[in-house]
């Protein structure tokens, strides 16, 4: 019976504790340059503009077979898009580019409005060079959040998500905000040390 109650306890122990970390991590986030201490969740959070430009940044790759044809927000169900776009600090497209998106994305509604996304984002900021990888469902004209995976180089283990909402889809350039929200979980800081 004892041992029955020790092995339920100590689950419930590491998941208050758990909670205790994310909390001092939301806390602390405005410290996100420091070095972490070992009870907190380093965290990074700030904003990019992502630009697309039809037959120059992103393709349709294979024609989708059903629905609305294709525009700045619709795309037909089905239909396969391959893009690299930059990534600048601003809105404008001329402003400095810290970042790429690789991607690809499939028309997943029947109205022509969602699709899945994978994409790898290269990121190449003062004091963090690497890439982060996400995946999810994008709303063409809604802001919508995707997971990140993982990462690479100083995104190494990082997790988080990442919200795509979207700013000028008029013209054959359309920009999206994307705001990044990344927690580098403990052992993170161990393998970068390795
Ligand atoms: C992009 O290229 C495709 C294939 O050549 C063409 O059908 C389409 O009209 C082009 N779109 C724009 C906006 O130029």
């Amino acid at each position: 019976m004892a041992s029955s109650m020790q092995t339920y306890l100590l689950p419930v122990l590491l998941s208050v504790i758990h909670l205790i970390n994310i909390t001092s991590a939301s806390e602390h986030h405005h410290h996100h340059h420091n070095h972490h201490h070992q009870d907190q969740i380093k965290s990074l959070h700030f904003s990019l503009f992502q630009h697309e430009t039809i037959n120059k940044t992103g393709y349709i790759i294979v024609n989708g077979v059903a629905g609305p044809g294709v525009s700045q927000t619709t795309t037909p169900f089905g239909t396969l898009f391959a893009f690299q776009d930059p990534m600048t600090v601003t809105a404008n497209p001329s402003s400095k580019a810290v970042g790429i998106a690789e991607g690809t994305s499939i028309t997943s509604s029947l109205d022509g409005l969602r699709s899945i996304s994978i994409a790898k984002i290269t990121l190449r900021l003062k004091n963090h060079q690497g890439s982060i990888s996400i995946v999810g469902g994008t709303h063409n004209v809604k802001r919508s959040d995707h997971p990140v995976v993982g990462g690479t180089g100083d995104f190494i283990f990082v997790q988080g998500y990442i919200t795509s909402s979207p700013v000028d889809l008029k013209g054959l350039t359309v920009t999206y905000k994307i705001e990044f929200h990344l927690y580098w979980p403990p052992y993170a800081a161990q393998a970068s040390l390795s």
